[in-house]
């Protein structure tokens, strides 16, 4: 291709319009394109960009210059004596066909009849469609009327003119892109021309698994935790009974969150087994008749409603099964717990809304601790993940006294965001457990997703997590995230 090219400009000196050359060829317009591009890049020739702009037949417009216009279609319906207006609605093409017909004040309305004002129309619209087919120049008043007909639409063709580069010649010689051991002993190089390095051509692109955003902040936190002496608890179960979901925890069963509106219940199995009657026992005890120097929250503790399977609404579950073991032990001895798994809510869905996500918490059972310490491990952690400037704001939870919402100072929307919420556990919980009087439990959790998207700037939860995250962003995204 590159020598006909070539030779056809030895011979004719330019070439007025690459999209007709192609035709003379009979090879597609991108293939000539490619070619020039590759002879311009080494000065044989020089092209310059031009376009045409042509008007062609829409779909509608074809039908209009075949058929005619619905004005005119509907003009002919009408019978001498007139027509209901009825009958004529019935045709697909009668919105159109009225609107211009009257404007055209071909016919007129009688109450419910349509007649006729002329006994001969012109259908003018159609002829000059058939105009623009031939490639007729018109008005632009009358291009703009049938551009707004959608009858006629542009199309605009790029072409190249092309004429001799500073290196024209009939053959194209290759330039040389490496330096050969050959080129060296035969000493040929003296006279071969080398491609210039293009030193911003991009790598190839590498096909290989990506780490989702979410998993790289909970790499993060797993990390931060280890260091800080936590340990894992095991979360790999999504269904959870109510009895440790909410019972454990002291969140009374006619608690507003153990509605269907808030939770969601499993139908199959719909119920699970008392895990251990002693203690069984002792939470529905404290809950009707409470104990530890509480009054309880004084009701027929259900034991149906306690074995309601659910997909767990939080992770404090687990954290509860693992206290509850930890209050087995012989001896007690201090413990720090962490976990980050999915939970489920029935929410209504917005930007930073799912009905699942996320759950990162941590346990610290300890003697003689309270909100000082909690503060301080919160603190801390923030610090870890980059946010140092922390509010704490009381709070209210079933299972915490006191309860703080933690927010943090997001630098990047300028303003305090909630990014946690924590409590020291109450002794409603603890004690029945087993767990000795001076053992405090501190806990807080916060979700994944909600540090993560302040940390890698995205707008809306579901660009994160489900099914409309695009690969290609989980691809781009950075391998990791500064936070200084
Ligand atoms: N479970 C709480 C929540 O769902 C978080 C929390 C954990 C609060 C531990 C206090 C203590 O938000």
């Amino acid at each position: 291709m590159e020598e006909t090219i070539l030779k056809y400009l030895n011979e004719n000196n330019v070439i007025e319009d690459s999209i007709k050359y192609a035709q003379t060829l009979q090879v597609p317009h991108d293939q000539i394109v490619g070619s020039l591009k590759s002879l311009s890049s080494d000065e044989y020739v020089i092209l310059q960009q031009l376009e045409t702009r042509t008007w062609t037949l829409t779909e509608d417009g074809k039908d209009y210059l075949e058929n005619g216009t619905p004005e005119r279609r509907l003009f002919e319906l009408i019978p001498a004596d007139g027509i209901a207006k009825a009958e004529l609605e019935k045709q697909p093409f009668f919105q159109l066909g009225w609107t211009y017909g009257m404007r055209n004040k071909w016919f007129k309305l009688e109450g419910a009849i349509v007649k006729k004002l002329v006994n001969e129309i012109k259908d003018q619209d159609a002829e000059f469609l058939a105009q623009i087919k031939e490639g007729k120049e018109l008005d632009k008043k009358i291009i703009d009327n049938l551009n707004k007909r959608k009858t006629i639409k542009l199309s605009v063709d790029k072409f190249y003119k092309v004429t001799k580069g500073p290196q024209f010649s009939l053959v194209r010689k290759k330039k040389a892109t490496d330096l050969t051991q050959e080129m060296i002993l035969k000493g040929t190089w003296k006279e071969e021309s080398f491609k210039p390095y293009n030193f911003n051509a991009l790598g190839k692109e590498i096909e290989t698994g990506n780490l989702h955003p979410l998993l790289k902040a909970r790499a993060q936190f797993v990390e931060i935790l280890l260091e800080m002496g936590f340990e894992e608890m095991p979360t790999n179960q999504y269904v959870e009974s109510s009895f440790w979901n909410f019972d454990s925890l002291f969140v009374p069963q006619q608690h507003p969150a153990r509605d269907s509106q808030d939770t969601f219940f499993v139908k199959d199995p719909a119920e699970c087994r008392i895990p251990n009657q002693e203690y069984w026992n002792k939470v529905k005890d404290v809950h009707e008749k409470g104990g530890y120097g509480s009054i309880g929250w004084r009701y027929d503790y259900s034991e149906e409603e306690a074995k309601k399977n659910v997909f767990r609404t939080h992770t404090t579950g687990v954290s509860a099964k693992m206290l509850y073991k930890l209050a087995q032990q012989k001896e007690f001895k201090p413990q720090k717990y962490f976990s980050i798994d999915r939970v489920f809510r029935n929410e209504n869905l917005d930007a930073t809304h799912l009905a699942e996500f996320h759950q990162f918490e941590g346990v610290v059972a300890e003697r003689n601790i309270g909100l000082p310490q909690l503060k301080a491990i919160i603190t801390e952690f923030f610090k870890k993940i980059g946010i140092t400037d922390l509010k704490f704001k009381p709070t209210y939870n079933p299972y915490t006294e006191p309860s703080m919402e933690v927010y943090g100072y997001h630098p990047l929307l300028k303003k305090w965001v909630e990014i946690g919420n924590s409590g020291v556990f109450r002794p409603e919980m603890l004690r029945p457990m087993g767990l000795p009087d001076d053992v405090s439990v501190l806990g807080w959790g916060l979700s994944l997703e909600r540090p993560t998207m302040i940390q890698y700037k995205v707008a809306n939860i579901r660009d994160l997590l489900g099914f409309k995250v695009s690969v290609k962003y989980v691809k781009n995204n950075p391998i990791c995230c500064f936070s200084k």
